[in-house]
């Protein structure tokens, strides 16, 4: 088994070599003039079970995926397993008005054509799976555990979702960081506001951490962590799976809390946990 690393993941790739003991399948890319991709593979690829790392997320490096997928084929490979750090479109994961694109589904379809195994990460929706249906094996792995383990080392007393829905999250992060959890209260009123009931709880005093699997606008932690500081908290953190940080965002997290994580699904500065861990563990079971 080896890994092609694709362009958008290149810190977890290297630690999943590190933590598979493996080695990559050296591979040429570049952009032509117009910004098309080339692709050429160095190495040879046939009769070889090859893990793809590439997240879909934006545009161009679906594109990349499916390029890249199919020439593993092409060479003949013998069993492709696509690791899908960040799933782009996960979050238009049905159809909300009546003539939307139902893109979470879309995607499936078509990424999946040249693969036999996927992992993916903290989907925002598991059911997103069952769209991938002429795969072998499909799984959502999830860093929680990971958080737990950061937020532990941070000293936290509670771990937090900011709505109901996401409560699996704080669950198991708060399990392995041997803490209580709870959620908060989050109506979504647009794609920008959302809006924060206080739900009273016992946070006075005390190290609160807010946990979600993405930060896109930074909406979300921006209404929970006022919530939290107006009830009391002592210090507040947030950590995600996926930082996205769409305008802005960023910046505005950093000076509100105490700190602002996120994994290497989507390389960043506030990178500080790997998925690699939970996503190996997964390839060593597929690989038997
Ligand atoms: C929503 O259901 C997700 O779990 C996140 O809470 C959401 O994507 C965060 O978005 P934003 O940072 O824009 O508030």
């Amino acid at each position: 088994m080896r890994i092609l690393q694709g362009s958008s993941n290149p810190a977890l790739t290297e630690k999943l070599v590190q933590t598979l003991g493996t080695d990559i399948v050296r591979r040429e890319l570049m952009r032509f003039p117009d910004g098309e991709l080339y692709i050429k593979m160095i190495d040879d690829v046939k009769g070889e079970d090859i893990v793809l790392v590439q997240s879909t997320y934006p545009d161009h490096n679906a594109v990349e995926f499916l390029l890249l997928s199919r020439t593993l084929k092409d060479m003949g490979a013998r069993s492709v397993v696509g690791v899908i750090p960040y799933y782009g479109y996960a979050r238009q994961d049905k159809v909300f008005k009546e003539g939307e694109s139902f893109s979470a589904r879309t995607m499936a379809k078509h990424l999946q054509m040249d693969l036999d195994h996927v992992i993916c990460v903290n989907l925002h929706k598991e059911a997103t799976l069952y769209e991938f249906d002429s795969v072998m094996s499909t799984v959502n792995v999830s860093v929680m555990e990971v958080i737990g383990s950061f937020l532990q080392g941070l000293g936290v007393d509670l771990v937090l979702s900011p709505d109901k829905g996401a409560m699996n999250y704080a669950r198991e992060a708060a399990e392995t960081a041997g803490c209580s959890f709870d959620h908060l209260e989050k109506t979504r009123m647009d794609g920008r506001t959302v809006i924060m009931t206080p739900k009273k709880l016992d946070v006075h005093g005390k190290v609160v951490g807010i946990v979600d699997d993405i930060i896109a606008t930074g909406g979300t932690i921006q209404k929970a962590q006022e919530t939290l500081r107006e009830q009391g908290a002592r210090e507040v953190y947030a950590c995600c799976a996926h930082g996205l940080f769409t305008g802005g965002g960023r910046d505005r997290l950093v000076s509100a809390l105490d700190g602002l994580y996120s994994s290497d699904t989507i390389e960043n500065p506030t990178t500080a946990f790997s998925a690699a861990v939970p996503v190996a563990g997964r390839i060593r079971e597929i690989m038997g």
